[in-house]
């Protein structure tokens, strides 16, 4: 499983990257406004120029014509962007002829399998079903996951799953688990993916005794 940032924070961005564990980053409208920052457009090719992996950036329109306009515009910011498009009929639509056009699409807002077969259909490059946001109305969104990839994989599609939507380190075990191709996490998961208790013990242990050793 590949793991892509969830955030449009250049400082989190370089950060993890200095890991080298992150293969892509994702934002949205929201996350950009987080940042306080309106200047969509900088802020991509500034993520795009520390990631060489796939980056998402999403349309802020509603009608299919619209997002193709947007989407081609958005994809000629740099080479590795990736247009998330809502998963409607507009989305669909403009979906199709981004694909025709080799535009890479994730459709996003992906809340059910048929959603996501239809994405595929449509030639997205990935799906995005957005876990958190199914379970915070009682649904299981990481089941969800799981039916996309068993489908996926029986029909042999290319379209590549991303879970999305992941609000604890918990959620990274059960995406790859059920055999997510993606997680895209916020940093704060990240970090907590690395953490271990017994980990920081370990290490204080292993240096007591190191110094210790070293005064005798
Ligand atoms: O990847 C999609 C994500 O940004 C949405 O997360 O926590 O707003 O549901 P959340």
């Amino acid at each position: 499983m590949q793991i892509f940032l969830d955030t449009a924070n250049i400082e989190q961005i370089r950060q993890a990257a200095r890991l080298g564990v992150i293969s892509g980053v994702t934002t949205n409208p929201s996350l950009v406004s987080q940042e306080g920052r309106a200047d969509y457009e900088a802020v991509v090719k500034e993520i795009c120029s520390i990631i060489p992996g796939p980056v998402s950036a999403e349309v802020v329109v509603e009608k299919a014509k619209d997002m193709i306009e947007q989407a081609q515009k958005i994809a000629a910011w740099a080479p590795n962007v990736v247009v998330k498009i809502p998963a409607t009929a507009a989305g669909l639509e403009a979906t199709s002829t981004l694909a025709k056009k080799k535009i890479k699409v994730n459709m996003t807002l992906c809340f059910s399998l048929n959603q996501a077969i239809l994405g595929a259909l449509a030639g997205a490059s990935y799906v995005s079903p957005f876990v958190g946001r199914l379970d915070d109305i009682g649904e299981d969104g990481m089941g969800l996951v799981r039916d996309i990839v068993d489908v996926f994989d029986y029909y042999e599609f290319d379209t590549r799953v991303i879970a999305a939507s992941i609000r604890h380190a918990q959620h990274c075990v059960s995406a790859a688990l059920a055999g997510a191709h993606i997680a895209t996490v916020p940093y704060k998961v990240l970090t907590q993916m690395i953490q271990h208790p017994l980990t920081d013990i370990g290490v204080a242990r292993f240096q007591g005794d190191w110094q210790r050793l070293s005064e005798q």
